[in-house]
């Protein structure tokens, strides 16, 4: 797609009119292929995304692995060093997967990676360690055949990755730290990092990913009709939205302590695609991963006190807080698909905002058009 025409789906929708006055981005933003694979390449491939907790790779020799944007990923806690690493999990001899994983909430662990295909071998750190049966070759330097290393951090409970090699390293402009500032000061007061965590529940949804960002955060606007059951228990008209330079929170108090949802909430987001729930006794992580235009994937990791998780009738608990979010989460699906198939019709091209509620999701789409603009430095 030539960048003129890019440039013009992106300014089909002006980031400067202010809430009262602005219609939301438009059908084109969530349904032309060519916006999407542009969002993949400015966006997913040029940013902190998260992809796990640091719990799965605790031990040394511990690892996982996964995809951003199609892009097959390793992440490693080292045998050797006792390091965190995260390598492009693709071979360099034929490209084939080099690590693979049984299931992806249990833990897997290795003393180094072999391709299953031919057998070359790496080390934690991603150094070639043996390319067997290869021969006689003219200008073949190991140290330019392991795997292509990836940026990793952590914060929380939480790993990121930035797939843009380049700004590898010590030298990557991207200050993840500096991103999560305001949301870590939200989240410390809650103990967010002393929860454990239990449970993974991935779903797919056949929307644009935007969709399922936007819904999350339109300050419980559509609870009342969506979730009845959920509206219940919160106090809808203390809720409050702040906006914070790459992220928000919406939180508010719940009507009574409720035993699920404790005495308040506090919905977190962190662009571009992160959503931490705080209440109660529990916590959960969504991750949004696009798929396609048309389609994503939203994992939910779910963390519980500590004595929580120990005993008999703590678990049975857990099990009925986690069939409500599995209500909610199912609620929420449908709501996005009516959505995403509303918004193929030739009647949509834009909406409005609340400007009572929604001013969280109208400062995602600020950013995000700043982002695709390539002005956020
Ligand atoms: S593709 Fe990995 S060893 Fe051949
Ligand atoms: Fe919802």
């Amino acid at each position: 797609m030539p960048f003129k025409q890019f440039d013009e789906l992106i300014d089909q929708w002006n980031p400067s009119r202010g809430i009262e006055d602005s219609s939301t981005p438009p059908y084109t933003w969530y349904t032309d292929t060519n916006f999407f694979e542009q969002e993949v390449a400015h966006i997913f491939q040029r940013a902190w995304v998260p992809v796990g907790r640091s719990d799965q790779v605790e031990k040394p020799g511990q690892y996982f692995t996964g995809s951003v944007v199609d892009n097959p990923y390793v992440v490693v806690r080292s045998l050797d060093d006792g390091k965190l690493y995260a390598h492009h999990n693709v071979c360099r001899h034929k490209g084939s997967i080099v690590a693979l994983q049984d299931d992806e909430s249990q833990h897997n662990s290795c003393a180094f990676f072999q391709c299953p295909f031919h057998g070359w071998e790496y080390r934690h750190d991603g150094s070639l360690k043996k390319a067997p049966l290869l021969g006689r070759q003219v200008k073949f330097n190991d140290e330019r055949f392991g795997l292509p290393p990836i940026c990793v951090e952590t914060w929380g409970p939480l790993i990121f990755l930035d797939l843009d090699g380049p700004f590898g390293g010590i030298s990557n402009p991207r200050d993840l730290k500096a991103d999560v500032k305001e949301l870590d000061d939200v989240l410390s007061a809650t103990n967010w990092d002393k929860l454990k965590f239990y449970k993974r529940e991935v779903y797919e949804l056949k929307c644009n990913w935007k969709v399922f960002v936007d819904n999350s955060l339109d300050g419980c606007y559509h609870c009342v009709y969506a979730h009845e059951q959920l509206a219940n228990q919160l106090n809808l008209d203390q809720f409050k939205v702040e906006v914070f330079k790459r992220g928000s929170v919406q939180k508010g108090p719940t009507k009574s302590p409720d035993p699920r949802l404790g005495e308040s909430v506090a919905y977190c987001y962190l662009y571009p695609n992160l959503f931490i729930n705080r209440y109660g006794h529990m916590m959960d992580i969504n991750i949004v991963e696009p798929l396609a235009v048309d389609r994503c994937r939203v994992i939910i990791d779910f963390f519980f006190d500590h004595k929580d998780v120990e005993d008999w009738e703590s678990r049975k608990r857990i099990r009925e807080d986690i069939s409500s979010s599995h209500l909610v989460q199912q609620q929420d699906i449908d709501v996005c698909e009516y959505t995403q198939r509303g918004m193929n019709s030739v009647s949509f091209r834009s909406g409005r905002y609340s400007s009572l509620l929604e001013q969280a999701c109208y400062a995602f789409h600020v950013l995000h058009w700043h982002e695709l603009r390539g002005l956020v430095t």
